[in-house]
């Protein structure tokens, strides 16, 4: 049994069914990835994961509970965290600002509205995000205005801003989408690290095969709604249902 176990799950927009029958099984402490050509239904199977979509048909297991009906903070709670293809952070704010909002939030979801009038509770988030600034490099730019970032540093503290809520499934959909390759290279070797030194399994939904091949020890190849193959990132290169699933989207 996964950490995330996806049944039968079927969800039609209109005349299009954009989901049919995918079934999917996400191992604890994994690196999963999710790829296929444009509108393979990635984005809208991410969606059904997070309580944005609600599926017509099937269900969705996160730890044995279903997901499926939950409001998004609730599914927060249970442990999954969600980064956006757009960085989620506050232009204005300071990193370390930026780094503090999450750390208000308790991990059993209660928001501690009194912690700014009380010093020891502002004290302890304080600490918190600074600690969490180190672990992701960051410590040195937590003054630094974070709309003056680079693209994979904006990165690198909406990553670090997700798991100071300590979460046991992290989901990306298209992380490096649009980053220059020093950026890009940046968001994998963090990746890499939180993969080796957590206690987490990490789903990612990804375009760029270097990005796939260089972390994922499981992919699953989506092709018009529906999984074509799941397989060890080495079977996955050669096969040549994978290569027609590609080649269909440029033809
Ligand atoms: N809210 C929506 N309403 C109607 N069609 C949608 C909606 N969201 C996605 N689609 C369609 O569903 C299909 C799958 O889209 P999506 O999940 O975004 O694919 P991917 O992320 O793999 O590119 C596409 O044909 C897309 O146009
Ligand atoms: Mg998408």
């Amino acid at each position: 049994m996964g950490i995330l176990e996806v049944k039968n799950v079927g969800k039609r927009f209109g005349g299009l069914q954009a989901l049919s029958e995918v079934n999917l099984s996400i191992k604890e402490n994994s690196v999963h990835a999710i790829i296929g050509p444009n509108g393979a239904g990635k984005s809208t199977l991410l969606n059904c994961l997070v309580g944005k979509l609600i599926p017509d048909t099937g269900s969705v297991m996160f730890d044995g509970r279903s997901v499926l009906g939950r409001a998004p903070f609730e599914i927060n709670q249970m442990g999954i965290s969600r980064v956006f293809q757009t960085p989620e952070i506050f232009g204005d704010l300071s990193v370390l600002e930026n780094m503090m909002i999450p750390c208000f939030a308790k991990r059993d979801g209660a928001f501690e509205m009194n912690a700014f009038s009380d010093v020891m509770s502002q004290k302890d988030v304080l600490e918190k995000a600074e600690h969490m600034l180190e672990e992701m490099n960051m410590a040195d730019k937590r003054h630094m205005h974070s709309a003056s970032l680079s693209r994979g540093d904006k990165r690198r503290l909406e990553i670090g801003m997700c798991l100071s809520q300590e979460p046991r499934l992290l989901l990306l959909d298209e992380p490096t989408a649009g980053m220059a390759r020093a950026d890009t290279n940046n968001t994998i070797d963090l990746l890499k690290q939180i993969a080796a030194d957590r206690d987490i399994t990490i789903a990612i939904i990804e375009h760029d095969m270097h990005v796939v091949f260089s972390l994922a020890n499981r992919i699953t190849v989506l092709a018009q709604g529906t999984p074509l193959v799941e397989d060890d990132p080495e079977n996955i290169r050669g096969n040549p249902k994978v290569r027609e699933a590609y080649l269909g989207e440029s033809a």
